[in-house]
């Protein structure tokens, strides 16, 4: 267990730091540069970082899929002083969406205890997420068809009132397909799939019972992360292209076959979780800038107690100026 006394500070100073990468990106939102935001948002969540009592190591982040500018694997965070902790992070998770001003773009980092959290140089992961009443009746070895009808009968609905967020994806072709054939409502997703799987453990904030397909790994972890919290089950297994992605997971030491389960995706029992708007969303408001206040939305989760807080902030722009999160003028890219 992480010690109870500086649990309480990493809840408050998690939320100030995916706080600072929303306000980061946020001039950027819509001018076309998705690189240049998640620099921004990269730069303010490595400084706010500094100030955390932890000593904190990357264990699975985002820029090396993307070629973006990255908290890399293995960077040690935070202050130094205990508690070490492992930390999965993505400063911007959906810079398309934040570079096109579309609805969904968080910013989102995950803390537990040191060697808790599943790591991987592979990209990709196949999820299916459900809510609280669904836990323990879905299988991601069986067909859509099968889970879908076990999530309904579950949720007391039938299949055809089921809403299913799917990242829109060539690989996700068929699973899009299959729950059509079986007469469920889909919700396709551009981008983001942390926020469409909290949206789906989440069912009575958000109506989605569900969520398919295969997207980051990365993005799976920070999930697992929340899901333990807010309840809800998860299960994921490796998603490859082809044999010499397999072989990484295989020299990783990883079962390239396995389903992994919340456990495996994060064992730690002490967990914390922060996420805040960008650009608005089902799961939080974004970015907005109003009067004298530049306002955010956040999601903070905490294991130990299981209690969610959805934290709106009020920042003093000429506070955000001074520490450069609100420029006078962003260059055009
Ligand atoms: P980033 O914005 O952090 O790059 O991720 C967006 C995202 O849509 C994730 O939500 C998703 O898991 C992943 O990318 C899917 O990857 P890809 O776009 O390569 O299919």
């Amino acid at each position: 267990m992480i010690e109870p006394r500086t649990n309480r500070n990493l809840a408050l100073e998690l939320l100030r730091v995916t706080e600072a990468g929303a306000l980061a990106a946020a001039p950027l939102q819509g001018r076309g540069n998705k690189v240049a935001a998640d620099q921004r948002a990269v730069e303010a969540i490595r400084s706010a970082m500094a100030a955390v009592d932890m000593k904190g190591t990357v264990v699975i982040g985002e820029g090396e899929k993307d070629e973006a500018p990255m908290l890399y694997f293995g960077e040690q965070i935070g202050n130094g002083l205990e508690p070490e902790v492992d930390v999965a992070v993505d400063p911007i998770e959906g810079t398309s969406l934040t570079a096109s001003g579309l609805p969904g773009a968080i910013s989102v980092v995950a803390l537990a205890e040191r060697g808790s959290m599943f790591t991987t140089h592979v990209h990709y992961m196949q999820k299916l997420v459900v809510g609280r009443r669904a836990r323990g009746v879905i299988d991601l070895e069986m067909p859509v068809a099968w889970n879908l009808r076990r999530i309904a009968k579950a949720e007391g609905l039938p299949v055809q009132e089921l809403t299913v967020v799917v990242l829109e994806r060539d690989r996700n072709q068929q699973v899009v397909a299959q729950i059509r054939d079986v007469g469920a409502r889909i919700k396709l997703i551009t981008a983001g799939d942390v926020a469409g799987a909290l949206e789906a453990a989440l069912e009575t904030r958000s109506g989605i019972h569900c969520m398919m397909g295969s997207g980051g790994a990365t993005e799976g972890v920070l999930a697992a992360c929340a899901i333990k919290t807010i309840g809800g089950d998860m299960q994921a297994k490796l998603f490859f292209h082809d044999e010499k992605e397999r072989q990484v997971a295989v020299k990783e030491g990883h079962d390239p076959n396995k389903v992994l389960h919340l456990d495996d995706l994060c064992s730690g029992k002490d967990i914390f979780f922060a996420a805040t708007g960008i650009t608005s969303g089902e799961l939080l408001k974004g970015v907005r800038y109003e009067d004298v206040y530049a306002y955010t939305q956040s999601m903070v989760l905490r294991s130990a107690s299981g209690t969610m807080r959805i934290v709106d902030a009020y920042h003093p722009i000429d506070k955000l100026r001074a520490k450069g999160l609100l420029p006078e003028q962003v260059a055009t890219p």
